[in-house]
């Protein structure tokens, strides 16, 4: 199959695509996929280098994400309620290759409203930023919310949940990309994050007051809390920005806040009930169209994979970035 193999640590831009790499086979509790679009992630880039924590033996098929459907000819493991042909989303190791075995556990159903693009980033992103504002932070309606990096995959999907909680919403991004949380969020603001002083835009914008949660997958916390209420919730997301951010105390102490850690790969073993609850919430809300997945518009193949890994790296991107795998017959978003 033709698929994207590293052979040896190196950068992506030095990894030619393989046109006859071995299918994968099926091992317990797993099931094959035809992958018909798969997510692109900062973390590839790493990954082909060896510098990623997951590390597979070589040669290994990049990629993480998928949409596609279970392939006609898999197995399907006793009691497992996936049968051939139905359209799905997951993540498995070796997203960017014709056909990818995933286990059980980390595929779900495609609701019919979404595309095999919109599907194909949203098994990280989109329960991250669910979790992370109704589980955690229990953000309300009316409420201020602070997104940084709001055009980014978890950002962008934070901003939509947020407006469908009720919440009120200032976007924080990079100058280009500053129409994105406004015109695929609903943002009701956006303030430029690079510009000093971005925060007095925060607290105008407020009346004075101040966001009551604060969701941050940047690294961007200590600044974000001049523009914090009294006894606000900041949400620990990530380090897009590529150190991990330290807090004086002090701070905590004196705006009296709450910081609040997300890390939603441990879900599925230290809180299982509400990995399945979060599910069952966010395929609904996604499957209403009150929400819909944001995907970059240029869209890649495995031809060109190269250049959207190096699009992302250059912090281009905004939204999902995604390769097409297939031809995708017929096969659009119905929103
Ligand atoms: N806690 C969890 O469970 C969880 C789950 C998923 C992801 N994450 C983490 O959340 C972070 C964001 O993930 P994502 O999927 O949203 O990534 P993404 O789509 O690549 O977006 C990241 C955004 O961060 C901003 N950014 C600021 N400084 C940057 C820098 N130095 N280099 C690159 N980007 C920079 C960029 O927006 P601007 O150009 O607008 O600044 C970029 O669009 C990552 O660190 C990821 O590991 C955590």
């Amino acid at each position: 199959m033709k698929a994207f193999v590293v052979k040896e640590y190196a950068h992506p831009s030095k990894i030619p695509v393989t046109l006859d790499h071995p299918e994968p086979t099926v091992g317990p509790d797993t099931v094959l996929i035809d992958v018909y679009s798969a997510g692109l992630n900062f973390f590839d880039i790493l990954q082909t280098q060896g510098k990623y924590q997951t590390k597979p033996p070589f040669p290994f098929v990049l990629g993480a994400e998928f949409a596609g459907t279970v392939a006609r000819d898999s197995p399907i493991p006793p009691g497992c309620p996936l049968r051939p042909g139905q359209r799905v989303f997951g993540s498995a190791q070796g997203t960017y290759g014709e056909r990818v075995a995933a286990h059980v556990s980390m595929i779900q159903p495609l609701p019919d409203t979404l595309s095999f693009d919109q599907g194909a980033g949203l098994f990280v992103t989109w329960p991250t930023s669910y979790e992370a504002l109704v589980g955690r932070a229990q953000l309300k309606a009316g409420e201020w919310l602070l997104v940084t990096a709001a055009a980014g995959g978890v950002g962008i999907a934070a901003v939509q949940i947020a407006k469908a909680l009720g919440a009120k919403v200032i976007a924080a991004c990079s100058p280009s990309k500053m129409e994105v949380p406004l015109k695929y969020g609903g943002a009701d603001h956006v303030v430029d994050y690079t510009k000093e002083g971005w925060q007095k835009e925060v607290l105008k914008i407020t009346g004075g007051r101040g966001v009551d949660v604060v969701y941050d997958p940047v690294g961007r916390v200590k600044d974000s809390l001049k523009c914090i209420v009294w006894g606000g919730r900041v949400l620990v997301v990530g380090f897009a920005g590529g150190e991990i951010e330290k807090l004086p105390l002090n701070l905590v102490l004196l705006k009296h806040i709450s910081v609040i850690g997300i890390f939603w790969g441990s879900y599925h073993q230290k809180n299982p009930s509400r990995a399945v609850e979060v599910w069952k919430e966010l395929l609904e809300l996604l499957s209403s169209g009150r929400v819909i997945p944001v995907v970059y518009t240029e869209t890649y193949t495995l031809d060109t994979l190269v250049k959207g890994l190096d699009d992302l790296e250059k912090r281009k991107t905004w939204g999902k970035a995604i390769v097409r795998i297939r031809e995708q017959p017929g096969e659009k978003a119905k929103l």
